[in-house]
């Protein structure tokens, strides 16, 4: 276990992952959480990082920081989506390497997957056919990433372990419609939707795909508990998944997420639009062995996430 007085970086503590992080790591009664905004530091800036781990020596890092969205945000940027994950895996990897870091934990995702893989997708199928087109510069990034981690465990003994988590959500997210994910994607559209229709507007929404895509969500308190779990009990090379196993399709999800939102709502299928991956399930095996699981329910952490959007948006005085 890791003594609750270690420095721990949070790389990335403002996002859905790193905000979920310092919530665990401080309910768990770590004393030293370290953290650094990117006005303090870029991350994709190999001196400004070198020079903040050599200030402040964290003992173990949780590398959770990147440039994430959906399929929009991976199909209009695709050079911001490679560039910046390849640059700040690469500088946060390589000085935590040079300041003698103990352990490193790098959030992967389950992207990094072939789009044919065999589901659900065991950890070996990494490499073993060509990647969904729409994220694959993400993904190239993701891999990359992985790789890092065994390079330097191999060539230098470096104690960093990767972890691929599947699809996340919880408050912390972006409801930004340009660059979101699905979950708050949705969330946000009937949300919009209900207050839409108090003026008069249709209480339509039009959502991506034929809706028969097939997905698995894992609520981000979840993942911040696995990775603690893992920073605590894993020290393989090869990466882990964290998932919950189970998977539901975009129209289920897309219908509980409208019971939860804006009941009333009617539900529109633009199929121009691509599904993605046709199913993309991670196999959690190795992690359940190790002794983890899940324990936050899909319509449990949707109702909770809606309630912390509602909030947020009070807060700023928006509707
Ligand atoms: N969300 C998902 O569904 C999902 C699924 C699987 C894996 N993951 C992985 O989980 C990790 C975190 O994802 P997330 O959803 O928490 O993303 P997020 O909410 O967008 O947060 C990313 C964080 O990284 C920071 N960051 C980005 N570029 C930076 C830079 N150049 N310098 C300093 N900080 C920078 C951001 O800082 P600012 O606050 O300043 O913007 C933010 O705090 C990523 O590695 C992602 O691949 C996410």
């Amino acid at each position: 276990m890791i003594d609750r007085d270690a420095r721990v970086y949070v790389a990335g503590h403002r996002g859905l992952v790193g905000s979920a992080l310092v919530r665990r790591l401080t309910a768990d009664g770590f004393t030293n959480v370290l953290t650094a905004t990117r006005d303090q530091v870029d991350l994709r800036d190999q001196s400004e990082v070198s020079d903040w781990f050599t200030a402040n020596r964290p003992d173990y890092v949780f590398l959770v920081a990147g440039t994430v969205g959906g399929i929009h945000a991976n199909n209009t940027r695709p050079a911001e989506f490679i560039y910046d994950n390849l640059m700040i895996h690469g500088t946060v990897v390589h000085s935590a390497y040079e300041t003698g870091v103990r352990k490193l934990l790098y959030l992967g995702s389950s992207c990094i997957y072939p789009r044919q893989a065999t589901q659900p997708i065991t950890e070996d199928q990494l490499l073993t056919g060509p990647l969904e087109a729409t994220n694959q510069w993400y993904a190239i990034a993701k891999i990359a990433g992985v790789k890092l981690c065994e390079a330097y465990r191999q060539q230098y003994g470096c104690d960093f372990i990767s972890a691929m988590p599947t699809n996340l959500y919880g408050p912390g997210d972006n409801f930004d419609l340009e660059s979101s994910h699905v979950v708050p994607a949705l969330m946000r559209k009937f949300h919009d939707a209900k207050l839409g229709a108090a003026t008069g507007e249709p209480n339509e929404v039009s959502v991506w795909g034929t809706g028969s895509a097939m997905r698995e969500f894992l609520h981000v308190d979840d993942l911040a508990s696995a990775c603690v779990f893992l920073m605590d009990r894993y020290s393989e090379s090869g990466h882990i998944n964290v998932g919950t196993g189970v998977d539901l399709s975009i129209r289920e999800l897309a219908e509980t997420i409208r019971e939860v939102v804006n009941p009333d709502a009617e539900l529109l299928w633009d199929t121009s639009k691509p599904d993605g991956t046709p199913r993309k399930l991670l196999d959690v095996t190795r992690l359940s062995e190790l002794g983890w699981k899940p324990e936050v329910a899909l319509r449990e952490g949707l109702e909770s996430t809606y309630a912390w959007f509602l909030a947020q948006r009070h807060l700023r005085g928006v509707g």
